[in-house]
């Protein structure tokens, strides 16, 4: 199909009126592109240095209108491009009425640059502060806050980090897709108040009824690709394409189907091989990264229908992006990945650490070993010690657990050892599962293990892991 066609189908589908033309419409743009990259202040090649604003802004979502926050007036954020062993520097200026922070989501940091509150201090209103440390792993990653998050993640404070390495190829293009939910929260404008860990400000209220009533089913007017409901990516047949996808969605899974899922990487860069999934499943604060070699044929991005809370899955697999192809070339080669091809390491039998998720689906009481957040027990390891960690879900819903400042693999998924090595820095644990980790503690730190539900880690289901020197 020409992009032109496309287009006006598109306007039509959306405005219901027939012979509207496509320019005289005020809509937003449904053409995606990848968010706009951070400006590298820096002459210096081995340094990033950019300068990151965190303000109100008014996100226009499909035909809603939602007061929210921002980087730099963009949503998502600007996306920050870095290579393997560079120095990034990261102004944070805090034009918000509320602290802040900046967390780098799959990145081991310095503790003191993790953007956390447990140790170190916010970025209050007005002030700007300066994160910089050294990006030292290849992957795709994400900023958010740390502080709040509940609450800021979701009014539109993110921004995908891209890590290169130099050994890496490139294709054609380039797309990074972050991909939201909306329709929670709305923040009531001129509202006040500073938030603190554990408590939800009192200016939000829910728009679309309570939080987990539903079956976190993908509706199509819910989600965002880029900001945009259902776009249109069009592209030319016979390129390939490396495909960054991050789902920053506070509290919704994302099931993603399309003809021929081509997998090349997932939380913690290359996978040892590729991988074609038949579904890549995305639970908040996931990334995956596939490449796109296009013919001449269009296809959708799909979301299935997924149960969180287990049993059958309701509702319908929508539409979420459509991939335009112009022209009839045939698609290209694959492209030559580094593929390592590391074998998973065996489990060894022993656990060091032992987590727990208790909780009521519906409920706001979401606990780790029975404990919620502050009020937890700090389990530790020394520097440089390899640790088993086991994640028990003992409640009605499924969790994404999240460790700071570490990789982890994979060993066991439900008694299963995983098909190919498995770095991540998320992984979702299902209902009654067992999900067994490799750790090597190589960072110091008090780190913060949490499920990524945000609501869920607002509601207690938090802990510290501490790396002592
Ligand atoms: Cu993406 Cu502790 O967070
Ligand atoms: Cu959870």
């Amino acid at each position: 199909m020409t992009r032109n066609a496309a287009l006006v189908m598109l306007a039509c589908l959306g405005c219901g009126e027939a012979n509207e033309p496509v320019a005289a419409r005020a809509s937003p743009p449904r053409v995606l592109s990848s968010p706009a990259e951070a400006v590298d202040l820096d002459a210096d090649p081995l340094v990033v240095h950019v300068r990151l604003r965190a303000a109100p802004a008014l996100h226009r979502i499909g035909d809603s209108e939602y007061p929210g926050f921002a980087y730099n007036g963009q949503l998502p954020g600007p996306t920050i491009r870095a290579r393997v062993g560079d120095t990034l520097v990261v102004e944070l200026e805090n034009a918000l009425e509320f602290d802040t922070t900046l967390h780098w989501h799959g990145l081991s940091v310095p503790y003191a640059m993790d953007g956390v509150t447990w140790q170190t201090g916010a970025v209050k209103p007005g002030e700007t502060f300066t994160y910089s440390f050294e990006v030292t792993a290849a992957g795709t990653f994400w900023y958010h806050p740390h502080f709040d998050s509940e609450r800021q993640v979701d009014l539109g404070l993110y921004g995908a980090l891209i890590v290169e390495a130099p050994t890496e190829p490139a294709l054609d293009d380039e797309l990074v897709l972050i991909f939201d939910s909306w329709g929670e929260f709305r923040a009531e404008s001129g509202s006040g108040g500073h938030g603190t860990p554990g408590t939800r400000p009192g200016a939000l209220e829910p728009a679309l009824g309570p939080l987990h009533t539903n079956e976190h089913t993908p509706d199509p007017g819910r989600w965002t690709v880029n900001g945009l409901v259902a776009p249109a990516f069009p592209s030319r047949s016979g390129t390939s394409l490396r495909v960054r996808l991050i789902n920053a969605s506070n509290d919704d899974y994302l099931d993603l189907h399309w003809s021929q899922i081509r997998q090349i990487a997932s939380d913690q860069g290359l996978l040892p091989a590729l991988q074609t999934p038949e579904r890549l499943l995305l639970a908040p604060g996931d990334r995956a990264e596939v490449e796109w070699l296009l013919g001449g044929d269009d296809f959708g991005i799909h979301a299935e229908p997924y149960s969180m809370h287990g049993g059958v899955a309701l509702g319908e697999s929508h539409e979420l992006l459509r991939v335009e192809t112009e022209g009839s070339r045939t698609a290209p080669p694959a492209p030559e990945w580094p593929f390592s091809g590391t074998a998973a390491s065996s489990d060894p039998g022993s656990t060091d650490i032992v987590y727990v998720f208790t909780g009521d689906a519906g409920g706001s009481d979401w606990r780790i070993n029975g404990e919620r957040y502050p009020d937890v027990t700090i389990e530790e390891l020394d520097l440089g010690s390899t640790a088993v960690l086991e994640l028990r879900n003992a409640s009605a819903t499924e969790h994404p657990f999240h460790l700071h400042g570490h990789a982890f693999e994979v060993l066991a998924v439900g008694g299963v050892a995983p098909a190919v090595r498995m770095l991540e820095d998320t992984i979702n644990v299902r209902i009654g599962e067992v999900v067994r980790l490799r750790l090597h503690a190589d960072n110091v730190g008090d780190w913060m293990a949490h499920c990524h539900l945000l609501s869920h880690a607002e509601g207690g289901m938090m802990t510290v892991l501490r790396v002592r020197p």
